[in-house]
């Protein structure tokens, strides 16, 4: 039976841009699905935005846009990523879609049917100001254990406590600064904890293949109850205000994020048969035939981070919703990707820039070689270290593998018009491909792609060390050694044929251009032609420069220094200052910001260190107003920042804005506060 294949990452959050951490996975899904195609399978690999949740909402809001024009505006960033580094996405959605609604609400229809949904009160934190409860994020306020200041609400990054947000003491909302009022709410939840869903995952975790032995573990843990904590069941409910989907029957009431997050894997794949793609991809079924049937296999690429909604919740919804949903048949889970060794973080994205790398130049095979060469199967970390990536893509893409066909084919162009021939037959030549392609697709098959890197250059060590043993820049000279010449030359030509087949699922446009320009191919080269001597060349053109040192210096560079605001100009109150364009104005971005915390700072005679609330972030702003204000004084009260000023690298540290305050000749410096009504993060204009 031939399957086919339903191939997806995990859906990024329609917040920000790519980071490198997405770019890794995708190349990896991307691997894995150009190798099952080369090998003559169908896949279908589909992707969508994880449009929503309270992080999305909140951002939009401070934006004065609406949710949906922020998922539209991140949503058309993303091509440029996917096409620069070739990551062939059969189809992209969104999880606010129709198909993503229809099928949460019929997936939470069905659970509920079969007495896995219940509903019960809660009590959690409300914000009277903003009128939405608050997630443990936005909460905050001092630690219950080590009393630092403007901890979140589940765990200090002080003492590394971790607390329910109700210990925390004096807490307040970060969204308005207010004090948030414990309120009760109906949330609904779905019964994990129930004997069926504990024996059904214990019986799905134990077949070989769906998750990797170590992830195994890891659930069988959860699902035992970690230490003291038993096997909670799992609140799938956020009362409005909420973008997500509507929960039905429930007014007021919205699926959680993480409940239609995955479900969006089935949207994306339905809208794609919808949409024809599917049909153009040779898929004849409809969409439930397809998840339905017997040879079908539902592969999930997902990061470590997210492993407990992947092979908890999202196995057991689906199999309590029933046919035609089908339970994952593979989630491969990948580590975090480091740069030089240093963690990066996700919502920051720091490391290398995905985007920066492709406008300086830089080739993206580069880095898709160098990531399967760092990859195995297991759920590792991986370094991008620049000193290594030179050397290994200088090394092993131009030295090794370019090396041969740069190498052979003049000889096989100059002197026999491009044609090869074989004169020592292609018997021997033929077996020892097979033997490779054979290695090597064992190796891609269980996402070794590291293993197969070095066996695709072991074997190209050998066929340079033949081609230098044969020495044909020595035969070229003797008319009498020309079968000798044609010999060595085809026989590494054919190689190159067989690697180039053998790295096309890393190096497609490589590869595609070598099938066309080289070989005289009308189409894309697949595993098959690994095994088909070639008969003759075209000219050989240039394939591949080498990493020049100074692009990595450019990509890691750190962003700009942002430059010493001039020197101002001793101005008078009474002198005017030049005027300002409209436009010129409206770009200076103001807020309105709640004073979180206000201490001395140590050695500075007029700086105050500020804490400011944005209500969706936190800002440090060092203030030259020492001599008016008590620190003690302003912890609470509104003023009004420039929120945009570039960040400022001062002795104390990063100053991330300004506030604004009056002063003269009467005094000052006056900070400037607005009316009653308006809470932090609000526009001035
Ligand atoms: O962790 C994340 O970035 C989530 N947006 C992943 C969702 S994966 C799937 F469930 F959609
Ligand atoms: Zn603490």
């Amino acid at each position: 039976m031939s399957e086919t294949f339903f191939v997806t990452t995990a859906l990024p959050y329609a917040n920000g841009p790519f980071h490198i951490g997405h770019i890794m996975e995708y190349i990896q899904a991307d691997i894995w699905v150009r190798f099952e195609r080369l090998q003559g399978k169908r896949v279908h690999f589909v992707g969508a935005d994880d449009a929503h949740g309270a992080p999305i909402m909140l951002k939009a809001e401070a934006e004065h846009i609406t949710p949906e024009q922020l998922v539209a505006r991140i949503g058309a960033g993303r091509a440029r990523y996917l096409e620069g580094f070739h990551i062939g996405f059969d189809h992209w959605h969104s999880t606010h879609s129709p198909e993503n609604t229809a099928l949460s609400q019929d997936i939470y229809r069905r659970l509920k049917a079969a007495g896995l949904v219940y509903s019960k009160p809660i009590e959690q934190f409300f914000d009277p100001v903003k009128g939405m409860f608050l997630a443990d994020r936005y909460i905050k306020g001092e630690c219950p254990k080590c009393h630092a200041k403007d901890q979140y609400g589940d765990a200090c990054e002080v003492c590394g406590s971790v607390y329910a947000p109700t210990e925390l003491i004096a807490p307040y909302s970060a969204l308005t600064g207010a004090k948030p009022v414990l309120k009760s709410s109906e949330h609904f939840f779905f019964r994990l904890s129930d004997a069926r869903c504990v024996a059904f995952l214990h019986e799905w975790l134990a077949v070989a293949g769906h998750v990797q032995p170590q992830v195994a573990n890891k659930a069988r843990e959860w699902l035992a109850g970690k230490g003291e904590q038993a096997l909670g069941d799992w609140d799938i409910s956020r009362d409005a205000p909420y973008f997500g989907i509507p929960i039905p029957d429930a007014p007021g009431k919205f699926f959680y994020v993480w409940l239609d997050a995955p479900i969006g894997y089935l949207a994306a794949l339905k809208s794609y048969f919808e949409s024809g793609k599917a049909r153009a991809n040779g898929e004849l079924r409809s969409f439930e035939d397809f998840l339905t049937a017997p040879d079908t296999r539902q592969v999930h690429f997902i990061g470590k981070d997210i492993i407990y909604f992947h092979t908890l919740f999202w196995p057991a919804m689906l199999h309590f919703a029933g046919a035609p949903y089908r339970t994952p048949d593979n989630v491969h889970v990948h580590g975090f990707i480091t740069v030089s060794g240093a963690k990066m973080s996700k919502s920051r994205g720091t490391g290398i820039s995905p985007l920066r790398y492709l406008e300086l130049g830089m080739n993206p095979e580069w880095l898709r070689y160098y990531i399967a060469a760092k990859l195995n199967a297991n759920v590792e970390d991986l370094d991008f270290n620049p000193a290594d990536f030179l050397a290994r893509v200088n090394s092993d893409l131009i030295g090794k593998y370019v090396n041969i066909a740069s190498r052979a084919a003049p000889f096989i162009s100059r002197h026999f018009g491009g044609a090869i021939d074989y004169p020592g037959g292609t018997e021997a030549l033929t077996q020892r491909a097979r033997e490779v392609l054979e290695q090597v697709r064992a190796s891609y098959d269980a996402r070794e792609f590291g293993r197969a890197m070095r066996e695709i250059m072991a074997f190209a060590d050998r066929v340079n060390q033949e081609f230098d043993a044969r020495q044909p820049w020595v035969l070229a000279k003797d008319p009498a050694q020309r079968e000798a010449l044609q010999d060595s030359c085809a026989r590494a030509l054919y190689s190159f044929k067989t690697l180039t087949c053998l790295l096309a699922p890393v190096l497609p446009a490589v590869a595609e251009r070598v099938a066309r320009e080289l070989f005289g191919l009308d189409r894309a080269l697949t595993f098959a032609d690994a095994l088909e001597p070639p008969r003759r060349i075209e000219p050989y053109q240039h394939l591949m420069t080498r990493v020049d040192p100074k692009q990595l210096d450019a990509l890691l560079e750190p962003p700009a220094e942002p430059k010493p605001p001039a020197a101002a100009p001793a101005q008078s109150a009474a002198e005017a200052p030049a005027t300002l364009s409209l436009d010129a104005f409206k770009q200076v971005d103001l807020r309105v910001a709640r004073i979180a915390a206000a201490e001395a700072v140590a050695g500075a005679d007029k700086l105050l260190k500020l804490t400011l609330d944005l209500g969706t972030e936190t800002r440090t702003v060092f203030a030259g107003i020492k001599a008016a204000y008590d620190p003690a004084t302003l912890v609470g009260r509104l003023t009004v920042m420039v929120a945009n000023l570039a960040p400022r690298k001062m002795k104390f540290g990063l100053s991330e804005g300004m506030v604004l305050a009056a002063s003269g000749p009467q005094g000052g410096p006056f900070l400037l506060s607005p009316d009653a009504g308006a809470v932090p993060g609000m526009r001035i204009s």
